[in-house]
């Protein structure tokens, strides 16, 4: 079955073609990073700008590098959100105006579902699984009973652990999107140089909270010369990192848990994949492969074919909305 996938709840415009929910035949994807740059941070209105002028184009060209025409497409997966209202209603129209011109069923994903399932793309995990989903937007720690059946564990009480990188980022003088070149950065640092305690967050031992540590980053910037940035980086990495380890481990001495499912933009993070590989060893681990971590259309065809068979052929209605802020998990 040939999902064709469409992204556009950020600053990604993305399009993709995927079969049975598994194989990637295409993807294309235009970013319109380099213009947030200028800002800091994502300017909603240009990012609504360059989905415009790229909907169109990356549809068309997925669709010609996977050599499939329109006829041979079963339905048309669309992320409806979480996201930006604007950049979500472009490419949720982009995808209504094809479903009514090709006469094929309309399917509405959720952005951060499909960031988890696109670990699962690959392999299905071991069920009951805790997935972990480390974004821009989001932190959230899940029950997973399979595919599909999410109970929330926890969740950040401000920034998003994404959301801290790039802020930090910015404080050492990096350009946004910060994160990776956050990485690199502490990649040359020595974290053991400075002491970031570890976030706790009042009467609940498993929630998130990054605001403090990004705090203490900014305290150390002001404290340090720019020779010693590399060892600021680090320990707030290895700070951050350390916090999903312990609430990890703590969430599982009460459930049970026979795979980890990660997904979203800081899984790109090397050294992210390597503590808990080597602190978890033995435990099945489903991490997104390359390119599919951070936000892209493949994962989204990929879960609108489940939704789609869920949904016995008959996809969702036209007058399906954007959905900018509901949740998926129970
Ligand atoms: N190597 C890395 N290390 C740390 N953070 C990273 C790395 N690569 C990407 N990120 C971070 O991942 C985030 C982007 O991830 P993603 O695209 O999943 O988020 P989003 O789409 O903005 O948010 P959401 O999916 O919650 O709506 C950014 O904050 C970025 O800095
Ligand atoms: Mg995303």
């Amino acid at each position: 079955m040939l999902i064709l996938g469409i992204e556009s709840t950020c600053d990604e415009t993305s399009a993709a073609v995927v079969q049975d929910g598994r194989e990637i035949l295409a993807e294309e994807t235009a970013s319109s990073a380099e213009v947030h740059r200028l800002y800091g941070g994502v300017f909603p209105e240009m990012a609504c700008r360059r989905h415009i002028d790229a909907i169109l184009p990356v549809i068309s060209s997925a669709l010609q590098k996977a050599s499939v025409f329109p006829q041979d497409l079963d339905a048309i997966a669309v992320a409806r959100g979480p996201g930006l209202i604007g950049a979500l209603l472009i490419g949720l129209q982009a995808a209504k105006g094809l479903s009514i011109a090709w006469d094929k069923p309309l399917i509405g994903v959720n952005h951060v579902e499909a960031h988890l399932y696109a670990a699962m793309m690959a392999k299905t995990p071991l069920f009951p699984a805790i997935g972990l989903v480390l974004s821009g937007g989001h932190t959230l720690m899940l029950e997973m009973e399979n595919a599909g059946s999410y109970r929330l564990i926890s969740t950040t009480v401000d920034d998003a652990i994404g959301e801290a990188f790039d802020k930090t980022a910015t404080l050492l003088g990096l350009a946004y999107p910060g994160g990776p070149a956050l990485e690199q950065m502490a990649k040359t640092g020595n974290g053991a140089k400075i002491s970031f305690g570890l976030p706790k967050v009042k009467n609940n031992p498993l929630a998130f909270s990054f605001s403090g540590l990004k705090t203490a980053a900014l305290y150390a910037t002001k404290q340090a010369s720019q020779e010693d940035y590399p060892d600021i980086a680090a320990a707030f990495q290895e700070t951050a990192f350390a916090d999903l380890l312990r609430k990890t481990r703590l969430a599982m001495q009460t459930r049970s848990c026979r795979s980890l499912v990660f997904g979203g933009g800081v899984c790109n993070n090397r050294r992210l994949r390597d503590l808990f590989q080597e602190q978890f060893p033995g435990l099945p681990q489903f991490w997104p492969a390359p390119g599919l971590s951070a936000d892209n259309a493949a994962m989204i065809a990929g879960l609108g074919y489940h939704k789609f068979i869920a949904s016995n052929g008959q996809g969702d209605p036209l007058d399906l909305e954007a959905l900018p802020r509901t949740p998926f998990w129970n």
